[in-house]
């Protein structure tokens, strides 16, 4: 059955590699190639990029947890121990750094306590921000501690500054990491943990500009060293603490942070969503989009390197040292509600253009890794950008799962500059670079290269140099469709997946021929 089930991918990354070609020759005769050229700098190698770049953001919200991640023991949808099974898997081969949880929004309504004990006995709470539905807090810290454990990430929690207690907070944390034998360290224990947990990473508040509280960065700051003065974990096991920072284009947050916060922020997390019109009342569908959507969608997508470049900018200032991290925290695209679907869930289909937003977004990642440690895409299943869609028994991995598993060789490798020549892709008032690309070293030496092809017409012929190091051929994956909107359904979950490519060796260079729109990693030796 396996056999087979290979044999047909084979084929149809075959005959999929055969089409892209003939596409690919179509086009250039009628559109013109693009010639590109790029420079890998293996002589100025950078910082090394924190894996928690490729991290995930999971909340309570739609069908990201209950259903997605959590179906409870007595589902007939195949789990273990209330966890579902396919999800799971997937999500272990994706090499999960790091999950957010449990909000966003949600975070700043959410009581730790009504999440542990007995789940038959634990409160129904609603779901304000999203949906108004009920919260039946079945999945808790235990479930969510648990599930890191079973894909091996670390865990990220955000706490509840907007409408809980310093002292609520401090006690969670004392649930979850003391290993005395205080009465919450005995709570656990009773509810069936022995071992402390390591909570790696603690968030104070969210979005506390909105959502988190609708408060001044002044009022915040003062906050947070309230807080964060009382998020204690047993020796050598204090958490990263994260100051809630500001969105978009905004550098109001960071000064003020900077300048009020003397100690314990060791990071400042920031948002950006992708919106295709740029317009929140109207922001685009997910599908069946204009070409004019495509490229917006894209260059909207770049402007997060202007954005870290602004904050970064304040942040080198007033913190010369480097000891503050910049998180992005929240990153993704956001389309208009699904027809039929409930709009507080935030479902989306995800398609090819995702894959190039997530492979965009990367590539800005990368040249800011001195800052940038860790983001969070959000978000892990069934919400916005969500690397898997499930319906009932069934799921698909969307193409944005695809970019990041042929990304894994960044995770952990040393930043390489690169210089790029390359023509413009035009539409209309909208200009965006042909080609985008990001080069590493990996933990095994390997020189890696990312390519992204942003012209949905042209191929893209890459010709590639190396400075301070040779490479005489390059293998890799890439990932490219007929249609900008091809996506995986849950009932044809493999109509998008990555196929082989290579380079050709000219001379000194190595030569490679992107198809249009496509996402491309390939290992150079
Ligand atoms: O990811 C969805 C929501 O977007 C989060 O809850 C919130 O932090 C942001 O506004």
């Amino acid at each position: 059955m396996k056999f087979i089930r290979r044999r047909k991918r084979l084929l149809g990354a075959l005959m999929l590699g055969a089409a892209a070609l003939i596409a690919g020759s179509a086009s250039a005769q009628a559109a013109g190639e693009t010639q590109v050229s790029v420079t890998i700098r293996a002589d100025l190698p950078g910082p090394v990029i924190n894996p928690n770049v490729y991290g995930q953001f999971a909340e309570h919200l739609g069908a990201g947890i209950y259903e997605g991640v959590w179906v409870g023991e007595k589902s007939p949808i195949p789990n273990t121990h209330g966890y579902r099974n396919d999800v799971v898997e997937a999500l272990k081969n994706l090499k999960v750094p790091v999950v957010r949880w449990p909000g966003g929004c949600f975070a700043d309504e959410y009581h730790w306590r009504d999440g542990i004990g007995p789940r038959e006995k634990r409160p129904v709470k609603v779901n304000t921000h999203w949906g108004g539905v009920p919260e039946t807090n079945e999945f808790g810290t235990h479930e969510f501690m648990a599930f890191a454990e079973m894909i091996g990430a670390k865990v990220y929690i955000s706490g509840n500054v907007g409408s809980g207690s310093v002292q609520e907070m401090a006690d969670w944390m004392e649930y979850m990491t003391s290993d005395t034998v205080s009465t919450l360290a005995n709570e656990r224990r009773k509810n069936g943990r022995d071992k402390p947990w390591e909570v790696h990473y603690f968030g104070i508040g969210n979005e506390t500009w909105g959502c988190g509280g609708n408060m001044t960065p002044e009022w915040y700051a003062n906050l947070f060293r309230q807080y964060a003065t009382y998020v204690k974990a047993p020796r050598g096991k204090r958490p990263v603490i994260v100051a809630s920072g500001d969105r978009d284009n905004r550098t109001e947050w960071v000064p003020v942070l900077t300048k009020m916060i003397h100690r314990d922020m060791d990071a400042i997390s920031h948002h950006y969503y992708t919106i295709p019109t740029g317009v929140w009342a109207k922001k685009g569908n997910s599908i069946n989009f204009p070409e004019s959507e495509w490229i917006s969608t894209l260059r909207n997508t770049l402007r997060i390197d202007e954005f870290i470049v602004n904050n970064v900018k304040i942040l080198d200032e007033n913190d010369p040292q480097g000891k503050i991290a910049f998180y992005v925290d929240e990153w993704g695209t956001w389309y208009d509600p699904e027809p039929g679907r409930e709009p507080g869930f935030l479902w989306q289909h995800n398609t090819l253009r995702d894959a190039l937003v997530a492979g965009l977004n990367f590539n800005v990642f990368h040249r800011h890794a001195k800052r940038v440690q860790m983001t969070n895409i959000a978000q892990m299943v069934n919400v916005l950008q969500a690397m898997i869609l499930t319906e009932g028994a069934k799921m698909a991995l969307t193409p944005t799962y695809h970019v990041f598993h042929m990304y894994i060789p960044f995770q952990g490798a040393t930043y390489l500059p690169t210089e790029i020549t390359t023509p413009e892709y035009k539409l209309g008032d909208a200009t965006v670079p042909a080609v985008s690309v990001s080069a590493a070293r990996d933990t095994s030496g390997k020189l890696q290269l990312a390519l992204v092809n942003l012209d949905p017409h042209r191929e893209a012929v890459v010709t590639t140099k190396i400075t301070g190091g040779a490479a005489t051929q390059a293998q890799g994956r890439m990932l490219t469709a007929k249609a900008m909107d091809a996506r995986n359904t849950v009932d044809a979950p493999e109509s998008i997946y990555p196929v082989k490519i290579s380079a050709e060796r000219k001379g000194s260079t190595l030569v490679v021929r992107l198809p249009a729109k496509s996402v491309s990693v390939l290992r150079l030796q």
